[in-house]
């Protein structure tokens, strides 16, 4: 997507030494826009834990860079070990995000089929880029789908714009190109639907409030930034048309992980009657649980991140400050989840499927093998 009129991706190889993999560290957007080198699996994983890079689909095409960054630092001998250390630790990182595990476990299996080391370095990379490419490429098709439900809309409001409200950041920030959640609106302005976008803040790393308003900026799209408890009161007047979020997981009935307080604006949605849509690449399914609230783990991180806040001040300096009490005990849970009855349907590259069991596995057959025949 566009920077000041440049395209760029939220993480690609240098283009002299590809031993060196480039990301945006948007813990500094919108204010600063640094680009960050990373060099070893140590790198990797910090970048990850303290969300440099952030959201399902990019810190999957990361894990997918650090398992070639493992490949390229991996000691002589037999190293199936090594490997599977690294991919638990990297694993560890983020333990919400599907996509993580699942580009871990799709570069161990390509590692382990190489019989020596070049062939795991330039085969690890071979998939890595692969990822990323693929991340981008569904993200795309999620737009083209989701397109065709905000015209829908659209159609039936004669034309007026049509307001969508998003949480967190799903945007091309939080994936390797165009986002899952922005990608249908991307498409509609660049289609010129009238489309206006209410972002919930999202406290407390307030990804929406930084990265969403600031990408939907960049993008030219109309936005309005509102505090994270507004948005019920907007639907109960009329003021949202349909939600779009994304999703850190997804189990294969349909209930949905995403950013903490997803799961009130899709009671409040379901109360007003509009719809609540969740779109998300393949990636992000989970094929081996079925019951997303009792088996989805649930990320929980330090309570200063609710404590603190960071802007910048009137003479233009990035500053972070306490707002409670000294002391004062936070809890911090990054994800909630939506139970699968809330939501109208997922959007998915393959296109739009309600969220239930028998629908997914009959838009995504391949994965029937495997799930045991209940429900
Ligand atoms: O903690 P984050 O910023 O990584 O969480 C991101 C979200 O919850 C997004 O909404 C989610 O990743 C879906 S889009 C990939």
């Amino acid at each position: 997507m566009k920077i000041k009129n440049s395209h760029f991706r939220t993480i690609w190889p240098d283009a002299q030494d590809n031993t060196i993999i480039k990301i945006i560290d948007q813990r500094l957007l919108p204010h600063s826009f640094v680009i960050e080198e990373l060099r070893s699996v140590d790198d990797f994983a910090l970048a990850i834990r303290d969300m440099h890079v952030r959201g399902a689909g990019l810190i999957g095409a990361t894990a997918g860079f650090a398992m070639y960054g493992a490949a390229l630092a991996a000691p002589k001998g037999e190293t199936n070990s090594y490997f599977q250390d690294t991919a638990q630790r990297l694993i560890a990182t983020r333990p919400t995000a599907k996509n993580l595990a699942w580009a871990v476990e799709r570069q161990l299996a390509a590692i382990g089929r190489e019989k020596d080391r070049e062939s795991r370095i330039s085969k690890s990379f071979q998939v890595a880029c692969q990822i990323a490419d693929e991340d981008a490429s569904f993200c795309q098709q999620i737009g083209g789908h989701g397109l065709e439900l905000i015209a829908a809309i659209s159609r039936k409001k004669g034309g007026g714009p049509v307001n969508i409200l998003t949480h967190c950041n799903a945007g091309w920030l939080a994936f390797v190109d165009y986002g899952s959640a922005t990608a249908p609106i991307y498409a509609a302005h660049q289609a010129g639907i009238k489309v206006h976008v209410y972002v919930d803040e999202t406290r407390p790393w307030l990804q929406g409030a930084r990265l969403t308003a600031w990408e939907l900026k960049e993008e030219g799209v109309p936005h309005t930034l509102i505090a994270d408890n507004t948005g019920g009161h907007l639907m109960q007047h009329g003021m949202v048309d349909m939600v779009i979020v994304g999703t850190d997981r997804t189990t294969y009935t349909g209930d949905v992980a995403n950013k903490i307080g997803t799961y009130l604006k899709a009671l409040a949605a379901k109360d007003n009657n509009i719809p609540f849509y969740v779109a998300l690449p393949s990636s992000t399914f989970d094929w081996e649980i079925e019951d997303g609230l009792r088996q989805i783990p649930i990320e929980e991180r330090s309570g200063d991140e609710v404590n603190y806040v960071t802007g910048l001040t009137q003479d233009k300096r990035l500053e972070t400050v306490l707002v409670p009490p000294e002391h004062t005990r936070s809890l911090n849970f990054g994800f909630d989840v939506t139970p699968a009855r809330l939501v109208t349907a997922l959007i998915t590259e393959r296109g739009v499927v309600a969220a239930r069991r028998d629908e997914i596995l009959r838009m995504f057959p391949e994965k029937t093998k495997g799930i045991k025949e209940t429900g």
